[in-house]
């Protein structure tokens, strides 16, 4: 064999392991789906220990007038496999997107979670739609203190010391003599009476009351009252009772009648409580009415001039009447709670009905 022709041999023999390279170069390539194989196809295929490097640094070996030619032929292989590299990353990083888009795919036609809502406490609702009437009606709302003394509690409401009547009240006492929690809001009268003597008062008083009792479901030992007051010249007990079946009718709709029965409390004279008709039986008996078609919601009277006299007022020109209502027991009424006790438990499954 002639030099040319061994050089031709050994050109043709070096082509074909280029092609060779080039061709399972880009097969392998084409396989490929994601970056951190393309990073390793890169190093394997362009780098130092690269097949085609080794050619190339082989070239210094060759005969002379093959070095350009494999030289050009190498380079193709390397350019092919660089244009090849990059129209890959391309590719790859579509399908790299589109796996995530996939993975963060959100259904929009699913229904949403619904946040859970905070909402007014029963009671509060009850107390603000109790005062929003009376308002509205012309009275003022009037804070007085949960903490008392024994002579505003008792004694300024005509109970002196052993009277029977306290009875009716089972006091918390506090270690301080004669300080105790109220036991209603009827102490607030004197306070209100205190401040604004003689002018004329149109008052609700608002508030939490405390007993000492057993607790039942019907009796906790704190609850609401909103005690009601007005004060002036001829007040009387027509007024007495128009306020209350206005304020019934506002509270629970025109048709509900009412009745006044006698009763005694030591503040006022003459003393009622006032029923309303069953809501629940419209009157005809349930277990609820105990089968009587009335419901008791408060107790009210004409004031007493002792009453009058102690919050500044001179019972031969003032007259006033007064009530206290219990706002839990309207509401246990109207939403047939049967126990007072939810109130003040805090159970979010009973205050999340409301
Ligand atoms: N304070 C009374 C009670 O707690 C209710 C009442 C208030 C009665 C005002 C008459 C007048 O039972």
């Amino acid at each position: 064999m002639s030099d040319d022709e061994q050089v031709s041999v050994q050109k043709d023999r070096i082509q074909q392991k280029l092609n060779e390279i080039r061709n399972q170069g880009l097969a392998l390539l084409e396989e490929i789906q994601d970056e951190e194989s393309l990073q390793e196809w890169h190093r394997s295929h362009l780098g130092r220990k690269a097949a085609v490097m080794d050619i190339m640094r082989e070239m210094s070996s060759m005969p002379g007038e093959l070095r350009p030619i494999i030289g050009k032929y190498a380079n193709g292989v390397k350019q092919s496999f660089e244009k090849a590299l990059q129209e890959r990353a391309e590719a790859i990083k579509k399908i790299e997107l589109e796996r995530s888009l996939k993975k963060e795919q959100i259904d929009v036609t699913l229904p949403g979670r619904r946040p859970s809502r905070g909402r007014l406490h029963p009671e509060t609702q009850a107390l603000r739609e109790i005062s929003q009437i009376f308002v509205e009606m012309g009275f003022q709302i009037y804070r007085s203190p949960d903490v008392e003394t024994d002579e505003y509690n008792f004694e300024l409401l005509n109970m002196p010391p052993h009277h029977p009547a306290r009875d009716m009240w089972d006091t918390f006492y506090t270690t301080k003599e004669n300080v105790i929690l109220r036991t209603h809001t009827s102490p607030g009268q004197i306070h209100v009476m205190r401040q604004f003597a003689p002018e004329p008062i149109r008052a609700i008083l608002p508030g939490m009351c405390y007993r000492y009792e057993q607790i039942t479901a019907r009796s906790e030992i704190q609850f609401n009252q909103v005690e009601l007051i007005a004060v002036g010249k001829n007040i009387t007990f027509g007024d007495l009772k128009g306020t209350l079946q206005d304020f019934v009718n506002r509270l629970f709709g025109r048709e509900v009648r009412t009745r006044l029965r006698p009763n005694h409390f030591p503040f006022t004279e003459p003393s009622a409580e006032m029923d309303v008709e069953c809501f629940i039986c419209g009157g005809q008996g349930c277990p609820v009415c105990k089968k009587s078609g009335w419901l008791e919601i408060l107790g009210c009277g004409m004031m007493h001039p002792t009453v009058l006299k102690n919050g500044g007022y001179d019972p031969e020109v003032y007259s006033g009447f007064a009530a206290g209502l219990g706002p839990e027991r309207i509401n246990m009424l109207r939403h047939k709670i049967e126990d007072i006790r939810y109130f003040w438990s805090n159970d979010v499954r009973f205050l999340e009905q409301f």
